[in-house]
Order: structure tokens, then sequence, then C-alpha cells
């Protein structure tokens, strides 16, 4: 039997023996792309690549940066949605960039899903798995769930630069934008979903009452109930604010925790991998519902803007 098919017949035991061989340490961080996309393994083994110390924290316009950024897009390429690089410089002058992947819907008319994650960190040994290495690699399971499925509108995934500096890459893209703005029915954002632990909630902000995706979610929600999910309320500070101001709904997935926010020790170890998956799967989803929703969500959207007044 090949080497490959046996370790994946046999992956209960050759975990156990790689953790008593320290030497296959560097091994079992390879993110197992072979796993189902919610796999909570293969989901902390994405959140690790990003989070690795020798990326030093993904601070905006470092080598670690580019590094993060390389990852993604190859991981996006392997997807088959030949993702494309939207470089901008930050406030203090670095080069960085937003990386913007398009899953083709069938009904160009019908509108345009964005999921987004910021991928920068804060750098200088602050490593940022949960802050946003987990947003990230949620976003990468909802590209995998979906890629080589045709929905009706068109989901566009996104990884943002430069958000630790405020919300930079973001607003570049609002300012700058490579699609139809006018187009995008909902933006669904992804900012520290690896604690569910801390507070055992999720928070899915800016599912206002009236919003289509807030029905949907609650309706989606159903088949997790290994989650709960706390719903409504404004949230500030993250990507979705740009597209907000736009009058784009947003849903932001996040998982409040103060105990390691912007400090040294949000790292890998510390994450809460399967109810990340768990939430990673709620948000795809709802992706799914929003893209395939028959409901006119741009007349909705006209209507009732982001906060669904
Ligand atoms: N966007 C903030 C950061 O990356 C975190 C945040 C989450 C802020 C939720 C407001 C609400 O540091
Ligand atoms: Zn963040
Ligand atoms: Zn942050």
């Amino acid at each position: 039997m090949p080497l490959v098919r046996w370790y994946r017949d046999m992956r209960w035991p050759l975990v156990l023996v790689l953790a008593l061989a320290p030497s296959a340490h560097a091994e079992s961080k390879v993110p197992d792309h072979e796993a189902s996309p919610y796999d909570a393994a293969a989901v902390k083994a994405q959140v690790a690549a990003l989070a690795d110390p020798a990326l030093d924290g993904r601070a905006s316009g470092s080598e670690g940066d580019a590094a993060g950024r390389a990852l993604i897009r190859a991981r996006l390429d392997a997807l088959g949605l030949s993702p494309k690089e939207q470089a901008f410089d930050d406030d203090a002058g670095h080069a960085t960039a937003n990386i913007l992947a398009t899953l083709p819907g069938s009904d160009a008319d019908a509108g345009i899903v964005i999921v987004g994650a910021h991928h920068d960190h804060l750098g200088h040994k602050h490593l940022g798995a949960n802050d946003n290495a987990s947003g990230v690699a949620a976003m990468l399971a909802i590209a995998d769930a979906l890629h080589g499925t045709q929905p009706r509108r068109t989901i566009v995934f996104a990884a943002w630069g430069a958000e630790e500096r405020g919300e930079e890459g973001s607003a570049y893209f609002v300012k700058h934008p490579t699609i139809d703005l006018d187009h995008v029915v909902e933006y669904i954002n992804l900012d520290m979903v690896g604690s569910y632990s801390a507070r055992g909630w999720v928070a899915a902000m800016g599912t206002f009452k009236k919003l289509p995706a807030t029905a949907m979610l609650e309706a989606g929600k159903k088949a997790f109930p290994r989650l709960s999910v706390g719903i409504g309320g404004r949230a500030e500070r993250s990507d979705h604010e740009a597209f907000c101001e736009q009058g784009v709904p947003y849903v932001f997935f996040w998982t409040p925790d103060d105990r390691c926010y912007h400090e040294t020790c949000d790292t890998t170890d510390k994450l809460d991998a399967a109810h990340m998956a768990q939430i990673a799967a709620l948000a795809g989803d709802l992706v799914s519902r929003l893209a395939n929703s028959k409901q006119d969500l741009l007349a909705s959207r006209a209507k009732l803007g982001c906060f669904g007044r």
C-alpha cells in the first residue's frame, strides 16, 4: 500500500505515534487538506501555518505579511479560485495587499456575497492565532467547501491587509473596488473565531431583525446544536465597517476573549479548534443560503441598508 494511503487510513494511530516522536513535530503542522473542509484538525493546522513563529505575526508590510499572503494565495490557487492581489501601501508607507478570489454564480444579476477576514496582525512576537489566523482559516475552509459548486450568486473570498492599523485594506477595497460594489448583497466578516470556550458562545453581530441574513442564520444554526449563537448587535472596528458605510448588510462572527487579545499569548495552542471549525461551517452554511436564496437581496439592501431600518 502506498505510504500516503496508509497515512490516511491510519490517521489516529499515526497521530499517537507522532505525539511520542518529537522529531516529527514539523510534519504535524502541515495543513491536512485531504480532510473534510470543516475538519477541526485541518482548520487548526491552517491557523498554525499562518501563526507560525517564522511569520512573526504578519505585521503589515513585513516579510511575514508577504509569507502569510503567499500561503493564502497558494491555498486559493489549489482550490482553482485564481486569487488576485490588490496591492496598496499602508499608512506607514509599507507595501501590503488584499487577496481576492471569485467563485462565479449562475445569475450575474442576482448580486455578490463577500466572505472576508483580515490576514495581518501586530507582529513583533504577537503571532495572532485567534486574531486573525482563525478568521482566515475559516474563510479558506468555506472556500474549500464551496469551490466546485455553482451558487446562484457570485461569491468573493477576501483576505484584507492592514486591519490592525485601522481597517485599511477593506477601506482601500471599498475606495478602489475590483467588483461592482452596488451589487454586493452581503458581507460576512470573520475576525477572532477561535475562542468560543472563553464565553461559550459566538457573536453574530449585525443580525438585526428585519435583515434577510438574520432569518437565514436562525434557520441554519439549527443544524449546529453544539453552538450557542448570539444574535444581533452593532459592531465597530473591523472590516465590515467599510461595507456597512456603503449600505451593505453584514454578519460578523466573533468569539470575544480578552485573555490574550493583542498579547503574545495569542497562539495556536490556546484555540478551541472544535468550535472554530463548527463556526466556520455555520458561516459557510449562511454563505450558501445567501448565495442561493430566491429572495431579491438587492432590493432588500436598497430598502434596509446595514442596520435593517
Ligand atoms: N477588529 C479588532 C482587531 O482585530 C477586534 C474586534 C473585534 C474589535 C470585535 C471590535 C469588535 O483587533
Ligand atoms: Zn482582528
Ligand atoms: Zn487585532
